[in-house]
């Protein structure tokens, strides 16, 4: 058991100007989530869902990865078997450097064609009546995953999470399952467990370190690469 299993959040992006859900001022206190977050609001409402997602994509566009993402980048680099699972759907990590990021949530910059489940490259623009590739169905949504759908990775996630020795979860308030409940399964498994976070959030970890993520995950992977 070597591998370290990274679980991150959208505070590891709030440094680079994309907001958070749950903290003041974030995207579920301007944003009705039933609306724009939920294939019952999509199907209500495509336009709507469309248009919250393309200003998420032009604001991720114009977001740079910050020191965390960058610190990440570099600790995969020296440790091969380091996993990264993010719930964030914006390509910071990717744009950092790393490989192999699982977005459990999905990504901002794919598009997922709900008739025959084509995926292709996301336009900064897509319309509801944009019409799939493959098949030509106008049923094009972006491809994220809403509250009451299937998180991805799932199986490839746990069998990483038993097997890791440490689970550390940067940014995130683990408030949403099943992502809340992988410090758990880490540590029913043997793994020990850190938390990187502007303050303590839900979850029980062996170990706190409460700070800005562009401080606190640079100055922890120094320390890794030191050991
Ligand atoms: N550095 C480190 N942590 C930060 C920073 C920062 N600069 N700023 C905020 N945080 C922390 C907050 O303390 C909080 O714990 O980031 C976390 C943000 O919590 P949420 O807004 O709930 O975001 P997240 O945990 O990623 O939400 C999980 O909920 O709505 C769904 O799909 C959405 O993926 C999202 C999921």
């Amino acid at each position: 058991m070597t591998d370290i299993v990274i679980l991150t959040g959208a505070g590891i992006s709030a440094e680079s100007g994309l907001g958070t859900f749950r903290d003041a001022g974030g995207l579920w206190s301007e944003y009705n989530l039933e609306e724009v977050a939920t294939p019952q609001g999509f199907a209500r409402d495509p336009a709507k869902v469309h248009a919250f997602y393309n200003a998420r994509r032009a604001n991720a566009r114009g977001a740079e990865p910050n020191a965390a993402h960058r610190a990440l980048a570099r600790l995969q680099q020296a440790r091969h078997g380091t996993l990264i699972v993010t719930q964030n759907i914006d390509d910071l990590h990717e744009r950092a450097g790393s490989r192999g990021v699982l977005h459990m949530h999905g990504q901002l910059f794919r598009a997922l064609c709900a008739a025959c489940g084509q995926r292709w490259d996301a336009p900064d623009i897509m319309a509801p009546d944009d019409p799939c590739p493959a098949c030509g169905a106008r049923t094009t949504r972006p491809d994220v995953v809403w509250f009451g759908e299937f998180p991805y990775h799932m199986e490839r996630i746990q069998a990483r999470l038993e097997a890791a020795a440490l689970f550390v979860a940067i940014g995130t308030s683990g408030e949403v399952y099943p992502a809340a409940g992988f410090v758990d399964i880490a540590r029913a498994a043997g793994a020990r467990t850190l938390e990187l976070n502007l303050e303590r959030s839900a979850g029980v970890f062996d170990a706190t370190r409460e700070g800005p993520a562009s401080e606190v995950v640079p100055a922890w992977v120094d320390e890794v690469l030191a050991g």
